[in-house]
């Protein structure tokens, strides 16, 4: 059915798009028109444009066979909607054509708008008052038969279907809304951003060298032997190079590429609006994007209230467990170490003889939960904590054999609380992953503890400049990249305690998912020379050239990038950010359409001084 609603685009979008399902009902709304969507093309009007007033008229409209019956009727669908056409019994040749075309075939017809017989309007069509008498018909081309998936918005057929004709999903009214918003929302930033506020949209290389520190990055051989290129992580260096050249305001909407597993929210090739000012501080960058985010949200949806709440790295780990915190809902985690220091309870008390050790707590609602359901919840639970040593304790309120730890929690009967024992931050960040399973449990059964429709955006402030390694190895790693400045209260302890010092490093988060990153930035030479050579233990050669621009009179600067696939995944509520990426790869990092990763020839491979071991499995 076609039901179009004109004033408020998203609000439907979030009735079409559920967070785990993609297939709902059929629900077309669309973006408010363009003004005029057919010039300098021959058609004289879209498929969804014409009412009553306009009876009479002589029209010529292209678009996409979307249905046809009787050899009589057939509609024709573009972008802007459907528009139902009659061959009159005297046009022998376009009767006999229509028995041969298939659906999806690209069509051109012309005629005359007329009213449709009493009683046959189709109040859900907004072009249901009438159709077009067709006069002449061209077929532009031929669709295949039997295409793979048919174009509606209740998809029947797998994701990996659709990626492998992805030029086909694009044709769903639903992948149409979410790029042509996609498209809007950009406008919008660079609108913000360029005409606004004078900032400078340059362009960077994509071919770039090898990055010291931070993900994986793809390499690109060249002509030399032995030599390659490597594909930017982010333009992190050619921004700040950018203001060493005195570009005091730039933005890019920018190309990244990160050889790291996909998830839902990661792909190895992404966008980022890119930023960075000069004589900028920590507050400035935020406040700009919280202006740059009202003035491009989109029409219809509640837009951001400004400012953002900000918590602290440390609040954000004690009281979520995570530094992307999901705050639509509430089940913080309480510190309960010292009510538990001296437990009668011997397994909590003995792991808590040690000063780094911790006791961490949350509860929830229980009411309508079965047994099996809970029982199917702890399994999976177990599974995603299967690597901690953290000790895990689910405490039901109306269970008399825990009654003793029930009653020091104060659990009411219709709650379950879960206590995790463990060293540093570990049962924060258990109970931080056990609280979005919980939350994912409970809503699967009906109990959805997350604010409905709400887009909570937080700062995530104050964040340590360097975190032990995360393989585990000895020494340090920067928290988010190696030219990011500490506070300026803590640079002295660089030289001395560098674990202790915090950065000038802030993330965005929204509703649980990082959805932008910066920092102001080390502009001193010596200093980012100290942080590369001595605490990170970084070859400085491969910066030479960012070390030299900087001793050329650097501004104080920073910046930030926006992850644009993860925000408008969000926006548009869709499962995955490859839903909002126009040909993404696969889970397994593939493009199932054009089968890329290839091998090559022979020839390229000798170009390139390349050899490939052969596969002996
Ligand atoms: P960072 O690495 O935090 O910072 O990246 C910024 C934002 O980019 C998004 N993002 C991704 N989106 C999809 N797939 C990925 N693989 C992926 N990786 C990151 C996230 C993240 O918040 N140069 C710095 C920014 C700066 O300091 O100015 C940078 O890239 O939403």
């Amino acid at each position: 059915m076609f039901s179009r609603t004109k004033s408020c685009i998203l609000r439907s979008l979030f009735k079409e798009f559920s967070r785990n399902n993609l297939n709902h009902k059929q629900n077309y709304c669309t973006l408010p028109c363009s003004p005029d969507p057919v010039s300098y093309t021959q058609r004289t009007t879209t498929c969804g444009s014409l009412r009553r007033a306009d009876i009479g008229k002589i029209v010529r409209l292209c678009g996409w066979l979307q249905y046809q019956r009787q050899e009589k009727f057939l509609v024709l669908r573009d972008w802007h909607g459907l528009t139902q056409m009659i061959v009159p019994t005297d046009k022998i040749d376009i009767i006999q054509l229509l028995k041969t075309l298939s659906y999806e075939s690209v069509l051109q017809v012309e005629g005359r708008v007329i009213p449709r017989p009493e009683g046959q309007s189709n109040p859900n069509m907004p072009t249901g008052e009438i159709e077009i008498e067709v006069k002449d018909l061209r077929v532009l081309n031929m669709a295949a038969d039997n295409l793979p998936m048919i174009i509606r918005d209740s998809v029947t057929v797998t994701e990996q279907v659709r990626l492998e004709n992805r030029y086909l999903d694009l044709r769903r009214h639903q992948m149409q809304q979410i790029f042509r918003l996609r498209s809007k929302m950009i406008m919008k930033m660079r609108e913000f951003l360029a005409n606004k506020h004078e900032f400078v949209d340059i362009e960077t290389p994509t071919l770039f060298r090898r990055t010291p520190g931070g993900a994986k990055e793809f390499v690109v051989p060249s002509q030399y032997k032995g030599r390659f290129y490597s594909l930017p992580q982010s333009p992190q260096q050619f921004k700040q190079l950018l203001m060493v050249g005195g570009f005091d305001r730039y933005f890019q909407v920018a190309r990244c590429y990160r050889d790291e597993g996909t998830k839902p929210d990661r792909q190895p090739e992404f966008t980022q609006l890119d930023i960075e000012m000069s004589f900028v501080d920590e507050a400035g960058i935020q406040r700009l994007i919280e202006d740059l985010l009202v003035h491009s949200w989109p029409q219809g949806l509640v837009p951001p209230r400004p400012p953002f709440p900000r918590l602290t790295y440390d609040q954000a780990m004690r009281l979520y467990g995570s530094d992307k915190p999901d705050t639509r809902f509430d089940m913080k985690i309480s510190d309960v170490t010292n009510m538990f220091r001296h437990s009668s309870t011997e397994i909590i008390s003995e792991r808590l003889k040690t000063t780094d050790s911790h006791a961490a707590f949350i509860r929830f609602p229980y009411k309508d939960i079965s047994k099996s359901a809970f029982s199917k919840m702890k399994k999976q639970a177990a599974e995603i904590l299967s690597d901690t040593s953290t000790l895990v304790l689910y405490v039901k309120g109306d269970n008399q054999s825990d009654s003793s730890l029930s009653t020091d929690l104060y659990l009411s009967p219709d709650e379950v609380g879960v206590l995790a024992v463990g060293h540093n931050l570990a049962p924060f960040t258990v109970l931080g992953k056990l609280r979005l399973l919980i939350a994912d449990h409970l809503a699967s059964l009906g109990i959805e503890v997350r604010k409905k429709d709400a887009f909570n955006f937080l700062w995530v402030v104050d964040f340590p400049l360097f975190l032990p390694k995360d393989d585990g190895s000895a020494g340090l790693e920067s928290a988010h990249h190696p030219f990011t400045d500490a506070k300026p209260e803590h640079r002295h302890l660089l030289y001395t305690n560098p674990e202790q010092v915090y950065g000038q490093h802030y993330d965005l988060v929204l509703n649980g998912s990082e959805v932008g990153g910066g920092s102001i930035r080390i502009h001193n030479a010596e200093v980012q020379r100290y942080v590369l050579e001595n605490i990170l233990k970084e070859d400085c050669n491969e910066l030479e050239h960012l070390l030299t621009a900087l001793g050329t009179g650097c501004p104080p600067h920073g910046g930030i990038a926006l992850g644009l696939d993860r925000l408008f995944s969000i926006i548009c509520g869709t499962p995955s950010i490859r839903d909002v990426i126009a040909f993404p790869k696969s889970s397994d990092g593939k493009d199932l359409m054009c089968h890329a990763p290839t091998p090559v020839s022979k020839d390229q491979l000798h170009q390139y001084h390349i050899q490939v071991t052969p596969d002996h499995s």
